[in-house]
């Protein structure tokens, strides 16, 4: 089997899976916004003007002209691209419609609340991680579980349907499958979510999916409510997942660092807003110009597709006199576009946000000894999907 290929504006250095490949460092240099080809199962290769600049990211991201192009046809097989309900497939009045109804499920306040239910997820995977050592894959122990275990409770999905979602969801998120495998990928997701829609149109449950039946229930399509099911169940678990799991690997190589996070929870807050920008699970962000328009003082015509690397604009070293490619805990916040920008910006972000500060400073405690289970070199980062990871990482301690 050949080597599945890298998407070329999420290319990683050979020696070190954080940091940016040299091409994406040369593209922030040039004057001229490049265009590069990038894979998609879905649209095919396509072209796109590439964004590596933080502030030429906020601007693409802000401008209400570039979209999400993708158009519904009824008549098309359903794919992520088409699927109502996703709000990353929607623009103006149409996302906001949608956007509003689930807003009060993850405001800070109401994330705060939910720190209980996430602190007794958390120890519940310490207990299973100290009950399978003295040695583990964190993956399948912690990294996963924990996220998952979140967001079945707060959506109302049967944790103990989790394997065959997560399946699904890898597979949803990999560039390197093909259009008929991630038809039938959705298919099989709509299948699951349209069982537990119908079971909340029955009898809405006391959780986000039951909520947003009762109160907006008569304004939505069965459709539209299994995509938001979709979107959320995937979004709710692959991205935080692999912060856990890139985050110990990153910090098990910089003890100094470690040691704040796990002995100072003045730090913490500070620490998870640096890993989040180092570390970047989401690589992407495209979009299509509605109209022509000028990014920067390029012209992008209508149609054309635009791609934001989160990764390049997250190290833009021209924007700061700090050392970017430095990790550094203790940093002033520096801004990062890890979360996104503008009217699609993450909705669970202080979700993420809690489940990360929560459990980081926890593993670090229980394990003070923990320590990779093979050389760093023989960790198996994952660098060719839409979301950025690791396979499998082997602590013991
Ligand atoms: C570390 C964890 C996470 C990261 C890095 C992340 C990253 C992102 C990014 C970059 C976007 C914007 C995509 C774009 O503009 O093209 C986004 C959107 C979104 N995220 Fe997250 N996410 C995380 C966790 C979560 C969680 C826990 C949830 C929900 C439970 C969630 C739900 C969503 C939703 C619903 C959107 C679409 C928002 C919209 O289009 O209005 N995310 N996320």
């Amino acid at each position: 089997m050949p080597e599945p290929k890298a998407l070329p504006i999420a290319a990683r250095s050979v020696g070190c899976p954080f940091t940016p490949a040299t091409e994406l460092y040369d593209m922030q240099k040039q004057e001229e916004l490049p265009r590069v080809k990038i894979p998609s199962p879905l649209l095919g290769e396509f072209d796109a003007v590439t964004v590596t600049r933080y502030e030429d990211a906020k601007n693409v991201l802000g401008d209400p002209r570039l979209q999400m192009g993708f158009v519904f046809d009824p008549d098309a097989p359903r794919t992520m691209l088409n699927q109502p309900g996703n709000l990353l497939n929607y623009n103006g009045a149409d996302h906001s419609r949608l956007r509003r109804m689930l807003t009060a499920s993850f405001t800070v306040k109401r994330v705060r609340s939910l720190r209980p239910m996430i602190e007794g997820i958390v120890a519940a995977q310490l207990d299973a991680l100290e009950e399978e050592g003295p040695g583990a894959d964190l993956v399948q122990v912690f990294s996963t579980p924990i996220p998952t275990h979140v967001i079945c409770e707060l959506l109302g999905v049967p944790y103990a349907d989790r394997a065959d979602f997560q399946r699904r969801a890898k597979v949803g998120l990999d560039v390197n499958t093909t259009r008929e495998v991630q038809i039938q990928n959705l298919a099989d997701m709509d299948a699951y979510m349209s069982k537990l829609v119908a079971a909340h149109r029955q009898s809405p449950g006391d959780n986000l999916l039951g909520g947003v039946v009762r109160d907006f229930g008569a304004e939505l399509t069965d459709d539209e409510l299994v995509g938001i099911g979709n979107m959320l169940l995937i979004a709710g678990h692959e991205t935080t997942a692999s912060m856990l799991s890139v985050g110990t690997a990153l910090l098990l190589q910089h003890p100094d660092q470690l040691a704040l996070v796990r002995d100072d929870p003045s730090a913490t807050d500070g620490a998870i807003e640096e890993l989040l920008r180092y570390c970047a699970p989401a690589t992407i962000m495209p979009r299509q110009a509605a109209t022509d328009l000028c990014v920067r003082d390029q012209e992008i015509k209508e149609g054309e597709r635009v791609v934001v690397s989160i990764l390049a604009a997250n190290r833009d070293l021209g924007a700061t006199d700090q050392d970017l490619d430095t990790l550094d805990v203790r940093r002033p916040p520096q801004a990062h576009v890890t979360f996104g920008f503008g009217a699609h910006q993450c909705l669970g972000q202080q979700l993420a946000r809690m489940e990360l500060r929560v459990a980081l400073p926890a593993l670090f405690n229980r394990f003070p000894t923990l320590k990779l289970g093979v050389p760093q070199e023989e960790v198996d980062y994952r660098t060719t999907a839409l979301v950025f990871g690791v396979h499998r990482l082997p602590v013991t301690w």
